[in-house]
């Protein structure tokens, strides 16, 4: 008979703050992210606050939304922040380009709009610039005009627009994939005029955070190398790095492509260990550049430009989601944030409208789940007996075909940590299509908590079930309470392909 699998918290063993910048969502001008997702316009027959859609904005407050990145990937290095502020029917109508989706851009959500949004859902706001096509006279005019508060022309003009206060935005990208959309460079290149970009946006507002775009490896090596000839390393305050995935159909996948989805934690993973070396080699520990996950997700093959980049979100979305918490939570000291790709209808979406429908997708629920999460202290685990699953390769992956090798696949994956009031907050995931799975959960190293708690469980009918607007809540959280009666811990059973959440002390 196997034995129980043994999940312990190590209640001594800190991994670092998980801050709320790592459950980060980003929202591009592609598809129906924007248009027709978040935003309707303020003539819309669907309830809206100011343009933006009251359920959405209700939906983001209840997941807990702590950043949002925008207006793009790719969209932003063809973006032009000027086209976006000032009475919206003399905005230009430009043409826009992204992922090879060419559509004419209003420019009806600009910068105050996407600024209002953030206030609205209680996120910060993270700009992504356009070094592709833009200048650094450009950039650096963007973060005056946001962030200044001297009696400038371009201060003037916001407060005009009807922003008194500074906007105080923190963080700036400097590009996007420019090692492709945004303006094919090569790294060393790119170096060179981050560092352009870095002197004037920096000299503008000191108080900005910089994120630079990073890629492979060998693309991230020649730009810290770079920088670091130049004595420019300490320009660079978070590394960007880009996550996509998939295995097979969004439905209809089979038994080995379910399980091969569930590899993005290990993806991630060795990005993030690749980054944190060369970060590690160059600084020698002394400066802090942060890994940036900036974009992360499903990026499943039906979700293309004739769909819009939509695709069905179902349960093995959400079991896969929580691979990447789980790792983020592991790496809480050395990664800065990440971003789910994207916040609504678009990839991975955590919400998903039709018309006047909205709806959360099992993804989604990951993220409300995980939400306690946000500015804990990430706990070290112990796994005992985790049951694995051996993979085959698959050879019909698509651009997204991981470049790990291929590894058994643990079924279980959890995270930990202690919140700011010592609460314990622990996720546990199932990963077996179909079979339920015993776990005892104990604890190490400290005080184990003891008496009742809550637990909330996402669990499906089936692997591929989803929520639509026909049944918005196919796929929900079910909340039980539980008892911690002994210090040896608590038994739980995790239904098959499952995600849970339990909140103890
Ligand atoms: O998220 C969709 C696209 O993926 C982004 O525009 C780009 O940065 C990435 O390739």
């Amino acid at each position: 008979m196997a034995s129980t699998t043994t999940v312990t918290v190590v209640m001594n063993e800190e991994m670092g703050t998980i801050s709320p910048r790592l459950h980060g969502h980003f929202a591009e001008h592609l598809g129906r992210c924007v248009y027709d997702g978040l935003w309707v316009g303020l003539d819309s027959p669907v309830p809206n606050e100011g343009g933006w859609r009251r359920d959405a904005i209700a939906a983001l407050k209840a997941m807990t939304v702590p950043m949002l990145r925008w207006p793009g990937g790719c969209f932003a290095d063809s973006y032009h922040w000027r086209d976006g502020i000032g009475p919206t029917s003399r905005r230009p109508r430009t043409l826009a380009e992204s992922c090879g989706e060419r559509v004419v851009e209003t420019n009806a959500v600009g910068t105050h709009e996407f600024l209002d949004l953030c206030r609205l859902i209680g996120a910060e706001p993270y700009l992504a610039g356009n070094v592709g096509s833009g200048t650094v006279q450009e950039l650096a005019d963007w973060v005056q005009y946001c962030n200044g508060a001297a009696d400038t022309t371009l201060v003037r003009e916001r407060v005009a627009n009807g922003h008194v206060d500074p906007m105080k935005v923190r963080l700036w990208g400097i590009g996007n994939e420019n090692w492709g959309c945004g303006g094919n460079y090569d790294a060393e290149i790119y170096a060179h005029d981050f560092r352009r970009y870095e002197t004037f946006v920096r000299q503008t507002d000191p108080f900005v955070e910089t994120v630079a775009c990073g890629f492979d490896p060998k693309w991230n090596r020649v730009l810290i190398e770079t920088l670091k000839a130049n004595n420019k390393l300490g320009g660079m305050n978070h590394l960007s790095l880009h996550r996509y995935w998939n295995a097979g159909p969004a439905v209809g996948f089979s038994e080995e492509e379910y399980y091969h989805l569930h590899r993005g934690g290990e993806l991630v993973e060795g990005d993030i260990i690749a980054a944190k070396q060369l970060i590690h080699e160059a600084t020698g520990g002394r400066h802090r550049v942060g890994i940036a996950l900036d974009e992360w997700g499903v990026w499943h093959p039906d979700a293309n430009v004739t769909s819009q980049f939509e695709a069905v979100s179902t349960q093995r979305d959400a079991v896969a989601t929580t691979g990447v918490f789980d790792t983020l939570h592991r790496h809480a000291a050395d990664v800065s944030m990440a971003n789910i790709a994207q916040i609504v209808n678009v990839l991975h979406a955590p919400l998903q409208t039709r018309g006047g429908a909205l709806w959360m997708t099992p993804t989604g629920h990951v993220f409300a789940l995980y939400a306690p999460h946000q500015g804990g202290q990430s706990l070290r685990l112990d796994f005992q007996n985790v049951p694995i699953r051996p993979l085959s390769a698959l050879t019909h992956l698509n651009w997204a075909t991981p470049t790990e090798p291929l590894r058994d696949l643990p079924l279980v994956t959890a995270s930990a940590s202690r919140n700011l009031v010592g609460g314990l907050v622990v996720s546990l995931t199932n990963r077996h299509h179909a079979d339920p799975l015993a776990v005892i959960l104990r604890f190490a190293g400290g005080e184990a908590p003891q008496g009742m708690g809550r637990m909330g469980t996402l669990a499906a009918d089936s692997l591929d079930a989803a929520n639509n607007a026909e049944d918005p809540h196919r796929v929900a959280v079910k909340w039980r309470e539980i008892e911690i009666r002994s210090s040896s811990g608590v038994t739980l059973t995790l239904p098959p392909a499952s995600v849970q959440t339990l909140h103890l002390g």
